[in-house]
């Protein structure tokens, strides 16, 4: 099959050496969520995830704004005078890519905040795997500013991440904070000064491009649904995950972690994983 080539409007991708960048090209509307930037990001992930050159997606922004959130023109002003039918279609889309898509994707995601990052901008962030702020980014629920509760899934992902206090108090408010501000209520896993995010995040993404990628796929998959579920079903569910990573890992990575460390001790998992390139089980 040929490489996908990624030529969007709104979508920048470039992968290298197994990281796949995506970011929001629309810097001049500060990246704001139109539905045919919703497209074109549905189908890049759709892409990527068949994409054997990317191990890691991050998702960014051009420019100034990781994204100001929904698009008020395109997004609502817009949809608001189109057939219902296309307000569910472009409801649908949005929601694909924004959390049902990113939530379950099988390859590492991480996001990486740039700069200001409002309302609907939070759903993705949170629904990436992992984040990672400029310290000086600015994050804000602006809804209540302009005439509306929060919408779609965004107090759902708050809900997700944020402790009540700071969720509410900023929901009601409509105050902004700075990165520093959201990694301390958990938000983002770290803020580091803007030279820095970058590296930050190759450093991050390259202790992950690196792990067993169905074991990866298992181990947050499964913390993701079974966290929701009552004890008993999350018991089966991960037993059947784990059964699931070992029939399908094709490097059989259990076995060759379990005899180099217990039989030919060259390495200690709590401190370092096993070497998945002298590893002789493959088939
Ligand atoms: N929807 C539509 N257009 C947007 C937008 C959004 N969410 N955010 C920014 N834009 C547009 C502006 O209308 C402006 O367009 P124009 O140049 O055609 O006039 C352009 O992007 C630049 O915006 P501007 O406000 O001049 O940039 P700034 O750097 O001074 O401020 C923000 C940046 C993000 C603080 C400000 O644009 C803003 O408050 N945006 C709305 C944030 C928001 O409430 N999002 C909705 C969440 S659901």
């Amino acid at each position: 099959m040929p490489e996908p080539a990624y030529h969007y409007e709104n979508v920048l991708v470039e992968i290298s050496d197994g990281i796949a960048w995506v970011a929001f090209n629309r810097p001049d509307k500060r990246n704001a969520m139109s539905p045919s930037l919703n497209e074109d990001m549905r189908s890049t992930l759709i892409e990527l995830e068949g994409d054997d050159r990317a191990q890691v997606v991050v998702l960014t922004g051009v420019g100034e704004a990781f994204s100001a959130g929904m698009d008020l023109q395109e997004y609502f002003r817009d949809v608001d005078k189109a057939h219902p039918s296309v307000q569910i279609h472009v409801r649908r889309v949005n929601a694909e890519w924004q959390w049902k898509h990113l939530m379950d994707y099988s390859k590492p995601t991480i996001a990486m905040v740039n700069g200001w990052c409002f309302g609907g901008a939070f759903v993705p962030l949170v629904s990436c795997d992992l984040a990672i702020t400029a310290d000086d980014a600015i994050f804000g629920l602006s809804e209540i500013n302009w005439g509306i509760p929060p919408g779609g899934v965004v107090s759902r992902a708050l809900a997700e991440t944020v402790p009540s206090r700071d969720a509410l108090y900023y929901i009601m408010t409509g105050r902004t904070f700075d990165g520093t501000a959201a990694e301390k209520m958990r938000l983002v896993n770290t803020a580091v000064p803007r030279a820095q995010l970058r590296d930050a995040v190759i450093e991050l993404a390259n202790g992950l491009k690196d792990k067993n990628p169905v074991v990866m796929r298992a181990a947050k998959i499964g913390f993701r649904k079974s966290r929701l579920m009552p004890w008993e079903l999350a018991d089966d569910y991960l037993y059947a995950k784990l059964e699931q990573s070992q029939f399908l890992d094709r490097e059989h990575g259990r076995q060759a972690g379990l005899e180099q460390f217990l039989d030919e001790k060259s390495y200690r998992p709590g401190l370092d994983a096993y070497d998945r390139e002298n590893n002789p089980i493959e088939s």
